[in-house]
């Protein structure tokens, strides 16, 4: 199984009724093991989450904290760039050289990094005071 077959298959599993809009995304772990996501939309729309938030929660739910490679897809004109807040969760677990692919279902690819989805990040040494 590859990063892109997990995504393009788990998008297809989107609860999007409300965008129309189904996204998938694919990690790879430390391990080797790829997990799946795809976003999860709520008649309260706030309360929706993300396709990258769900595959985190599952490899983190299977006791795992590292990634070292991530694929996200979905039906757009361009390859869909992560929100905000799924590039600081990306950034949790994957160091900044992680290789990030966006995709569209056209077949259209790019490949960043975390690093570069999310310059000046925050991070644990922002709350050292001492
Ligand atoms: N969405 C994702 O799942 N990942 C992204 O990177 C961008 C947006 C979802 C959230 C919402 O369910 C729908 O796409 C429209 O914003």
């Amino acid at each position: 199984m590859t990063l892109k077959n997990a995504a393009t298959a788990v998008r297809l599993n989107a609860h999007a009724p409300y965008s129309n809009f189904k996204v998938g995304a694919a990690i790879r772990a430390a391990s080797g093991q790829i997990y799946a996501g795809c976003n999860v939309e709520n008649v309260a729309y706030p309360e929706g989450t993300c396709a990258e938030a769900g595959a985190i929660a599952a490899m983190v739910a299977a006791g795992e904290t590292q990634l070292t490679e991530v694929f996200v897809i979905a039906d757009c004109p361009a390859p869909i760039p992560p929100c905000g807040g799924c590039r600081q969760k990306l950034a949790e677990f994957g160091a900044s050289d992680v290789a990030v692919t966006l995709a569209t279902t056209d077949g259209d690819e790019q490949t960043t990094t975390i690093g570069d989805l999310l310059p000046g990040k925050f991070d644990a040494s922002h709350m050292d005071r001492s």
